[in-house]
């Protein structure tokens, strides 16, 4: 069946999947494995390996996310040592060829100007493939990095993404790709006017021209999002091609596809517009069984003491002293939480049972060692291919943000042997149709320019 006989029969839906790249996989002890080698650390071609896998597996997309500021207290997190994303995209742009490339930058930490330059040079590099997921960041310490004291307030940081992203377009097609005659005959390189040049005075930015990067026959960068709280959410269905969600249970899962939707319509837009990928946790074994030894080992390599550190960096709580078999105290409200909001909730879910029961902290510590509030499928092949078509028939996805425990070795598990699966259910392409991200997603409008 071909690809295009596919989504006939399937209401035009396939799955779209994204790889979340990250030091040696999404579980928090994966560094600690023999496995794991500190010269990957720095290791360009470890992340375009990575790429390369998901090429084969004709994923839409690479993602990388980002944080700036160096890790003072607690020595244990991924954050502690990452690329600049588009730096890194750019080479990994150089070893692939159809694979779409999504960098995270932050609205509150970034200028417009030198985001659009860099974000529309890996466009041109790619070829097409470059994709850029808007944040508001989540820490003071990186907005102390940047000269602030603190991260601005939750709406000011949303206002001010909301004028980045509307910047960010009109940067874009400040410069069409046919504005380049070179008519040598009549000395005319560049038409000048058809060049716009922005004359902009906003809340946060003032800015005067455009960029010198011309637009390529792709259109515009692909806008990605991945805010959880109502602003976030508006500002992904407003812009964005498509959304990072998280979501444990299919019923989240759906009330956040349905909330993204009836944004996106309420803006204006199609439903199709916007694709909604949340996290899904992976560990593949052949049985069940082995999949679970695998967690319980992977688990059991980071000390207790070190995982209820994590549960301290989730819950904004000292909980060193904290005991396993003691329940987990009810989480305060959300309003007093300052830091990430979506995850926050996601730990005031998994602090219950399905009984409403809070549960224990050696619960809660195995509940979030896997994937910190994603969906987390952890089985044969076949069991997690199942789990992935019964939220995206489901309407609870549109595809998935694959968030393998171990790296290199899980995308590589994933594409050998999940893919295929996927395939053989009729629900994902068996070979690529486009060569640029906005083709992966095949995404129909795109943003009409807000400015
Ligand atoms: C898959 C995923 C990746 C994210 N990556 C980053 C990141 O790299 N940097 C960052 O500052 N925030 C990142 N975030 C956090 C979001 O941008 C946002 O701050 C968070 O979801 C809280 O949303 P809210 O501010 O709308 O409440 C990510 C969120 C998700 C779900």
């Amino acid at each position: 069946m071909s690809d295009e006989e596919r989504s006939r029969s399937d209401g035009g839906r396939l799955i779209h999947l994204n790889l979340f790249m990250r030091l040696y996989g999404h579980h928090p002890s994966a560094w600690q494995r023999d496995a794991a080698s500190r010269t990957d650390a720095f290791a360009p071609d470890w992340f375009a390996g990575l790429a390369q896998t998901c090429e084969r597996g004709l994923f839409d997309a690479v993602f990388l996310a980002d944080s700036q500021q160096a890790v003072y207290q607690r020595e244990d997190v991924s954050t502690a040592s990452m690329f600049e994303p588009l730096t890194l995209l750019s080479y990994i742009a150089a070893r692939t060829e159809r694979i779409g490339l999504i960098a995270t930058v932050s609205s509150t930490l970034h200028h417009p100007v030198n985001a659009a330059r860099s974000i529309a040079s890996l466009h041109l590099i790619s070829g097409g493939r470059a994709g850029v997921n808007l944040v508001t960041s989540q820490s003071d310490d990186e907005a102390r990095l940047h000269g602030m004291d603190a991260l601005p307030e939750h709406g000011r940081r949303y206002s001010r993404a909301q004028e980045f992203a509307e910047l960010l377009f009109a940067l874009w097609d400040s410069y069409p790709a046919d504005a380049v005659l070179m008519d040598k005959a009549d000395e005319v390189f560049l038409d000048a006017s058809r060049l716009t040049r922005l004359d902009h005075d906003g809340a946060e930015f003032r800015i005067r021209g455009g960029l010198n990067i011309p637009q390529t026959a792709a259109g515009r960068p692909v806008l990605v999002q991945a805010g959880a709280s109502a602003q976030g959410r508006d500002l992904a269905a407003r812009y964005a091609e498509a959304i990072y969600g998280i979501g444990s249970t299919i019923e989240d899962g759906r009330a956040y596809y349905e909330d993204i939707k009836r944004r996106a319509i309420g803006f204006g837009r199609p439903e199709s517009a916007i694709t909604v990928l949340p996290g899904i946790v992976t560990i593949i074994g052949d049985t069940l069984e082995e999949a679970q030894e695998k967690k319980r080992w992977l688990d059991s390599l980071k000390s207790v003491p070190r995982q209820l550190d994590t549960l301290s960096g989730y819950i904004g709580m000292d909980c060193s002293g904290w005991e396993l078999d003691d329940p987990m105290p009810e989480l305060p409200p959300l309003q007093e939480f300052a830091g990430p909001k979506g995850r926050y909730v996601m730990m005031q879910t998994l602090s219950h049972d399905d009984h409403g029961r809070l549960v224990t902290v050696g619960e809660m510590l195995s509940r979030i060692s896997a994937g910190g509030g994603h969906l987390t499928s952890i089985g044969t092949p076949s069991m997690i291919a199942d789990e992935m078509a019964t939220w995206f028939e489901g309407r609870a996805a549109d595809g998935f943000n694959v968030n393998a425990s171990l790296l290199p070795e899980g995308i590589d598990e994933f594409v050998d042997r999940v893919v295929p699966e996927l395939q053989d259910r009729g629900l994902y392409r068996t070979e690529y149709t486009a060569s640029t991200l906005r083709g992966h997603f095949a995404q129909t409008t795109a943003p009409e320019l807000v400015a």
